[in-house]
């Protein structure tokens, strides 16, 4: 495996190292919208592949910074997934919210095994999806 480092620090990254995610998403966004997407989460973590210069995988959350934390989006990209790479940006960002009462995300039931392996307990959810809000860019 090539060598991927952790980071919170996304000021130097470009769209260009942020192809390949969103996979399967019948409207994916754009590499930039990612990038937004990362400068506008209260916390993110990357994983970068060092050899590659490109982002193989991310984390983001939302949080009140008092009680509550919700862990909005995390991707591997394909080449890069079963190799340890989601469960370290999961411990990394649960470390990080470690003073929250309550950190949530929402899941399909097919990925729940992979969350109660990084220590998270099932629950059930209630949510909207605004498709037509997708901006390919
Ligand atoms: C889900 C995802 C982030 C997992 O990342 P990953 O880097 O492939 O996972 P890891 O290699 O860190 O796996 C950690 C453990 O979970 C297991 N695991 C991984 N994916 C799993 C799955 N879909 N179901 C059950 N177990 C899974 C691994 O076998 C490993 O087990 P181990 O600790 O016993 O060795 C990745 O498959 C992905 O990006 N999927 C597409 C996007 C997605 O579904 N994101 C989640 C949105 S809620």
């Amino acid at each position: 495996m090539n060598n991927i480092i952790y980071t919170s620090d996304v000021t130097s990254i470009t769209a260009k190292q942020l192809t390949g995610f969103f996979v399967g998403w019948p409207t994916p966004p754009s590499p930039e919208t990612l990038r937004q997407l990362l400068h506008k989460s209260d916390c993110r973590v990357l994983a970068i592949d060092e050899d590659e210069n490109a982002v193989v995988g991310f984390i983001t959350a939302l949080t009140d910074g008092v009680l509550f934390g919700y862990i909005s989006s995390l991707e591997v990209r394909p080449a890069h997934q079963n190799l340890g790479i989601g469960k370290q940006l999961v411990t990394r960002m649960l470390a990080e919210l470690d003073h929250l009462y309550a950190i949530d995300l929402v899941c399909d039931p097919d990925i729940q095994p992979f969350y109660e392996r990084c220590g998270l307990r099932p629950c059930s959810a209630m949510i909207v999806r605004r498709r037509d809000s997708l901006n390919p860019g």
